[in-house]
């Protein structure tokens, strides 16, 4: 099998893409939608996986590159899931974490007024690597957590401020981004996908 020596990383959305392009290797070309003014598509699975297999075939037929996509989210047990597959689309067109937070702990308030001990939640990421003649690779990493009373730090992107990870103390969002990066949903789906690359 040959190594992948580029490749178009399917995101649109900074904080994955820094944090994707972190993973692979620093001799890797990697390449941007936004290089290319290729929007999103529209998210129209019902799983992770299908979204990821969804993003990763439509760029990949955009621009005949190899194509690594990711599909994330945040499942909080005390919401059913919810946000899960639709994280992003909780911020808003104009991708207002501070609001999506809102709404997260005035959904958890009221289903029950103190939820400290009912705070359990997990960050889902499934990643899709997919070569232009089809052939494609998935695979899925998770991280449990739990959801903290309130923001803290500024680091990371999206939910960041309010996942603990079950092991530590501190926020993603005030975690050194190298650990966060080092322990993640992404790297661990990351970590089956790295034998592909240079
Ligand atoms: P999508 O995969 O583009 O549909 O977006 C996933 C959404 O989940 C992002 O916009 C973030 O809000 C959230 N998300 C996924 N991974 C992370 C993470 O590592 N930290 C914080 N939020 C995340």
């Amino acid at each position: 099998m040959s190594k992948i020596k580029e490749i178009l990383i399917g995101t649109n959305n900074k904080g994955k893409y820094r944090e994707i392009c972190n993973l692979l290797p620093n001799e890797l070309k990697k390449y941007s939608p936004k290089e290319f003014n290729i929007p999103t598509p529209k998210e129209t699975g019902k799983s992770f996986e299908e979204n990821s297999f969804i993003k990763a075939s439509y760029f990949s037929k955009k621009t005949s590159l190899i194509c690594l996509s990711d599909d994330s989210g945040l499942e909080i047990d005390l919401l059913k899931s919810e946000p899960g597959i639709y994280s992003s689309r909780w911020s808003g067109e104009k991708n207002n974490f501070d609001l999506a937070i809102k709404k997260i702990f005035e959904k958890m308030s009221n289903i029950k007024k103190d939820w400290t001990n009912d705070n359990t939640a997990r960050f889902i990421c499934c990643m899709t690597l997919l070569w232009p003649d089809g052939k494609n690779y998935s695979s899925k990493g998770v991280i449990r957590g739990k959801i903290s009373i309130a923001k803290k730090g500024k680091n990371g992107f999206g939910y960041d401020p309010i996942f603990i990870p079950d092991g530590y103390s501190q926020t993603f969002g005030e975690m050194e981004s190298k650990l966060k990066m080092s322990i993640d949903h992404r790297f661990k789906a990351f970590l089956k996908i790295k034998k592909f690359f240079i």
